[in-house]
């Protein structure tokens, strides 16, 4: 009877072109192909331990405490990777694992999540003879890809790429690659994430995902999506931050607008939410600034700039933007390398 010990910090990431679709052939494959800035202090840190048995076991502990309530989005992701390593069925685990980011902020956890445990999973199979260092990161990319389609993108910084793409090479359904060929005003994007609502969600991304299958806008928007990732390609290389206002912007209403036309319809945004971007608007309008805004499949919203307007950038969160968040709450990220061993 082995044991084996492993952790892993890994980042949640923000898409820039969103993955918004899975196809009906496969587990977890996306109907468009998607591009994030990896986060730096958003992250998951987990700590595993595996202990070889016969049958399947799982304790979940986070932040210190048992939290039987993972315990089902763990084993479903072990049966799904059972594909890769079957030796993941057979074990006594234990998953101690933190968010940096505060619980029930609204801010996803999945990506992060599911990436870390993905790469202990690597870890361990590693150990046990079954995956070279030179396989390791696409495998762990597999993995967490089939915990949660985002996830896949968060082992590499300073930017991650999934889904099948003429315009990106080696670019893939089943796994991300990391994306380098990018303006050095990127590689040091900042992120404020203004938490707007910090209750559960009304729809989980899982079953947003599945309403596509009925939308009638869907095909248009799966290749708008594929014309989105050729344009932001070029703007990723020449720094056009007018044009990446543009398209960042689209992506984000648009990702909103499958919601809202979705059958059942639903609304994530909240007042506040609109208040911001309104309040963004204005401000690029009056002071010319390159500021734009993201969004997630939540009401809080990602308020992205350029590293050299830090300063200018917080001192308008904390003048005009601070408010319309649930309890003044915010965190500053930027762009960073991806996940890192413990
Ligand atoms: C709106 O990766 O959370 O954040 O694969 O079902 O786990 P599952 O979904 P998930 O969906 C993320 C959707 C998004 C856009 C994006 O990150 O590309």
């Amino acid at each position: 009877m082995t044991t084996y010990t492993t952790a892993w910090k890994s980042p949640s990431n923000i898409a820039l072109v969103k993955y918004w679709g899975k196809k009906p052939e496969g587990i977890q494959i996306p109907s468009n192909s998607s591009i994030s800035f990896t986060l730096k202090n958003c992250a998951t840190t987990t700590k595993l331990t595996l202990v070889e048995q016969a049958d399947l076991e799982i304790t979940v502990l986070l932040e210190g405490n048992q939290e039987p309530g993972f315990v089902p989005k763990i084993e479903q992701f072990l049966h799904r990777i059972s594909g890769v390593f079957p030796f993941v069925l057979n074990g006594k685990y234990t998953v101690d694992t933190s968010n940096s980011f505060p619980h029930s902020s609204g801010i996803a956890s999945s990506a992060s999540g599911m990436s870390a445990l993905a790469l202990c999973i690597c870890d361990i199979a590693k150990e046990k003879g079954l995956l070279a260092e030179k396989d390791f990161k696409q495998t762990a990319s597999i993995l967490a890809r089939l915990g949660s389609g985002s996830a896949s993108r968060s082992i590499y910084g300073p930017m991650g790429q999934w889904g099948e793409h003429p315009d990106y090479r080696g670019s893939s359904d089943e796994f991300a690659i990391p994306y380098t060929d990018i303006h050095s005003v990127f590689t040091d994007f900042c992120d404020t994430i203004l938490l707007v609502h910090r209750g559960q969600k009304t729809v989980s991304s899982t079953v947003g995902h599945g309403l596509l299958k009925d939308n009638p806008y869907a095909t248009a928007r799966f290749a708008q999506a594929q014309e989105n990732m050729i344009a932001m390609k070029s703007i990723l290389k020449s720094g056009d931050l007018d044009a990446f206002i543009a398209l960042v912007e689209s992506e984000a209403l648009t990702l909103h607008s499958l919601m809202m036309s979705s059958n059942p319809y639903f609304i994530l945004m909240k007042p506040n939410t609109l208040k911001i971007i309104e309040a963004i608007w204005a401000k690029r309008e009056k002071d010319a600034v390159k500021w734009c805004f993201t969004l997630d499949a939540g009401a809080n919203v990602h308020f992205l700039y350029p590293q050299a307007d830090q300063a200018a950038a917080k001192a308008f969160i904390e003048e005009e933007l601070a408010q319309y968040c649930e309890n003044g709450a915010f965190i500053h990220d930027e762009v960073g390398m991806g996940a890192e061993r413990l």
